[in-house]
């Protein structure tokens, strides 16, 4: 069964509106040639409904960094993911290592992100990884195993299958080290065996699982030909037109 490929640039908190129009501006230009991929560009919540509006590209979706946990009401600075339905956003980022970390994001608020989510119509990007301790001590599959399952574990089968899951190791993330090929397929497949084990085979295939982590122009071609990794997250290497375009073309056909 063939999975959707998807390459997401999550810009973090970068770039004005006018920068932020003008790199969706030169990424459209650059995109000559039809793609098989879904693009998902996750900037800033200010500019997501004006870059929706400027989006000429069918393979151009927007995504948003994060949502609420409530539905609506007084919760102040929040944005729910009503709200970014409304303005024509279909993703959002749950569980990013730098909410986990410097928001302090506990497994209970991530479900209820999803959630919420999930019920306001957007496909979530559940992001999964260990920290370099982890992985130094051997408990990366542990690690990246109990974060997927406290979330999953709490959905429907139907909700299950409106996921995408990013593999991001917190020592590759903006750090320029990435995972070795083999490292991230080792991981990938790891995760689609446990999704197989716990949620059945046909989950398991259909799953489109990326890989984030100082993925760039140079290393993307290796990393996406690995067979169960199905895309990519990109940081840093997504606020440049030309290395996000040469990202998307390393996709194997
Ligand atoms: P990076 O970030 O590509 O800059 O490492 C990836 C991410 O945080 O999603």
């Amino acid at each position: 069964m063939s999975r959707k490929k998807i390459i997401a640039g999550n810009w973090k908190m970068n770039k004005t509106l006018a920068e932020a129009k003008d790199l969706l501006t030169t990424i459209e230009h650059q995109l000559i040639t039809p793609i098989s991929a879904t693009v998902v560009l996750i900037p800033p919540f200010p500019f997501l409904a004006t870059l929706q509006a400027s989006v000429l590209n069918q393979a151009i979706c927007l995504g948003a960094q994060d949502c609420s946990a409530h539905a609506q009401g007084a919760y102040t600075g929040e944005v729910s993911a009503a709200a970014l339905k409304s303005v024509g956003c279909s993703y959002v980022l749950v569980g990013h290592s730098e909410r986990r970390l410097y928001h302090s994001e506990t497994e209970g608020v991530l479900i209820e992100k999803t959630k919420q989510a999930l019920q306001a119509g957007l496909h979530v990007i559940l992001c999964v990884g260990e920290s370099l301790e982890q992985r130094r001590s051997n408990q990366h599959e542990q690690t990246v195993s109990q974060q997927l399952l406290s979330v999953l574990s709490t959905l429907s089968s139907n909700e299950r299958h409106q996921l995408t899951i990013a593999y991001e190791p917190v020592w590759a993330i903006g750090t320029g080290e990435t995972a070795t090929p083999a490292q991230a397929q080792a991981m990938h497949a790891f995760i689609r065996q446990l999704i197989s084990e716990q949620y059945g085979l046909a989950l398991s295939q259909r799953i489109s699982i990326l890989y984030g982590g100082s993925c760039n122009a140079q290393n993307a071609a290796e990393l996406l030909a690995c067979a169960d990794i199905d895309g990519g997250l990109i940081g840093g290497a997504s606020l440049k037109a030309n290395d996000f375009v040469k990202i998307i073309y390393s996709l194997p056909a």
